[in-house]
Formats: C-alpha cells, sequence, structure tokens
C-alpha cells in the first residue's frame, strides 16, 4: 500500500469510531435523562406515601378525641367492655409482673399457724370484695367492674403461684378497684394471704371454720361515728 492509501484508512478508521463515539454519547444522555425522571417519579410517591401516613395518623387521633368527649366511651359498671380492652390490660399486668423477680418459694412457712394468720388478713381486707367461703357476692362485688373473682369459690387463685397474688395485694391493679395494701399491710401478712389463697383448695376445717366466722373487720372497716347495722 503507498502512503496516501495508508492515510485514507486511517482516517477513515478515526471517522468510524468518532461516530459509534458519538452514538454512545446520546444513548448516554437519554439514559441519564430517563433516570432524572424515575428518580422524581420515586420521591413524589414518597411524599404522597409520607402525608398518607400523616393523615391516617390524625384522623386515628381524631377518631379517638371524638369517641371520649361525645360520651361513646364506657364508662359505668354497666357498659359493655371497650373493644380488647380485656385481653389488653390482661396482657398489660402479666407483662409488667414478669418482670419483677419471682420470689419461690414464698418466704413464710407453709403450715397452720400461716393460715390462720392469712385468714385474718383476709377476712379484714379483702373478703368485702372477693368473698369469703360458701358466701355469695357481697353488695360491693356485685357492683363493680371489672368483677373481683371470689377466691374461695371455684379454682381462685389456686392456678397462680403465691408470688403473682403477692404482687397484685402489693401494688394493686390500677383502674380495676383492686387496692394496692403495701402501705397498710406489711410483707409478712400480704406473703401470708398469699399462701393461703395459692393453698385455698386443700385448706384444714380448722382454718375454714376461722373464714367462717363473723368477719371481724367488718365493723372496723366502718367510721368510728357510724353505728353498727344488723
Ligand atoms: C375494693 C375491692 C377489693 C378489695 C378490698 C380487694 N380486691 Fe382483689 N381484686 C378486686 C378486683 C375488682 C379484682 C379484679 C381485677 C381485674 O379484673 O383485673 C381483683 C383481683 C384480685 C386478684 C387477681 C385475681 C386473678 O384471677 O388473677 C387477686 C389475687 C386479688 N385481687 C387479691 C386480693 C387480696 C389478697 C386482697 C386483700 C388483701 C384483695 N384482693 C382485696 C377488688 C378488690
Amino acid at each position: 500500500m503507498n502512503r496516501r492509501a495508508e492515510t485514507a484508512a486511517e482516517l477513515y478508521t478515526i471517522a468510524h469510531s468518532a461516530r459509534s463515539k458519538r452514538g454512545e454519547l446520546k444513548n448516554f444522555e437519554w439514559l441519564s435523562q430517563e433516570a432524572e425522571q424515575i428518580e422524581g417519579e420515586n420521591w413524589i410517591m414518597f411524599k404522597a406515601f409520607l402525608i398518607g401516613i400523616l393523615i391516617g395518623v390524625l384522623l386515628v387521633a381524631a377518631g379517638a378525641w371524638f369517641y371520649f368527649t361525645t360520651g361513646w366511651a364506657p364508662v359505668a359498671v354497666a357498659d359493655p367492655p371497650m373493644l380488647l380492652e380485656k385481653k389488653l390490660a390482661h396482657g398489660a399486668l402479666n407483662a409488667r409482673i414478669g418482670k419483677d423477680p419471682h420470689t419461690d418459694p414464698a418466704p413464710v412457712p407453709l403450715n397452720e399457724a400461716t393460715y390462720l394468720a392469712g385468714g385474718d388478713v383476709y377476712k379484714q381486707n379483702c373478703a368485702v370484695c372477693h368473698g369469703l367461703p360458701g358466701e355469695g357476692k357481697s353488695n360491693i362485688a356485685k357492683g363493680m367492674f371489672p368483677k373481683p373473682p371470689e377466691l374461695f369459690n371455684g379454682k381462685g387463685v389456686t392456678d397462680d403461684p403465691a408470688w403473682e397474688t403477692y404482687w397484685k395485694a402489693k401494688n394493686g391493679i390500677r383502674l380495676t378497684g383492686m387496692p394496692a395494701f403495701k402501705e397498710t399491710l406489711n410483707d409478712t401478712q400480704i406473703w401470708q394471704v398469699s399462701v393461703l389463697l395459692a393453698n385455698a383448695d386443700k385448706i384444714s376445717p380448722a382454718v375454714k371454720a376461722a373464714l367462717a366466722t363473723t368477719p371481724a373487720a367488718q365493723p372496723s372497716l366502718l367510721p368510728a361515728a357510724t353505728p353498727p347495722k344488723k
């Protein structure tokens, strides 16, 4: 090949590669425009999603506010429970109790003396709501929501460990009427009544008899000035 022909071939190669580079560049521009557009659309969708969530939260809050301020929420004893009220309340209570130490076995001896002492504590502090063996529900128990379970009728809390009853008697159960006794009973007394209740299905006739005697506490539950009623 002579020199001219070589140069022409080189020029041809250069021109060819320049054309294909220009093609690539066009493709690249088109792709990056496309990407920008998709990015823009995604951002709009994301914003719409956030606004949707915000509106949802506001609607729920407004609904709850309306429910509680316009007399729809159950507040009378005879009103039906709120949706999921029982489930959520019991779940929350169990989770809370589960966090505290489980003292097992109970730090009081399991004997007749303990059960008799527990029976005394029970008659004075618990019987008015939770009832005595063989007796029906008191007027107070009948008028409560939630209802205090009869702890000497059926299985009571004999299926619960004593520490669970100890926790409930010590700390109470908020918004149920179940009082906390940690300010009024000492630890031993709370344990005594708790082990009594955990074993309520196997107490001796002597303990049963002691529980059956007129609750020593009833007069002292009344203000001193009120004459005792029959
Ligand atoms: C003013 C009424 C009242 C008195 C007094 C009372 N309780 Fe309660 N108690 C309740 C109510 C109401 C409940 C039900 C709470 C619930 O449904 O979550 C309850 C629940 C309990 C429970 C849980 C029962 C279960 O099935 O898990 C235990 C245990 C208990 N009380 C023990 C006692 C002991 C022990 C005393 C006395 C030291 C006592 N209570 C005094 C009203 C009372």
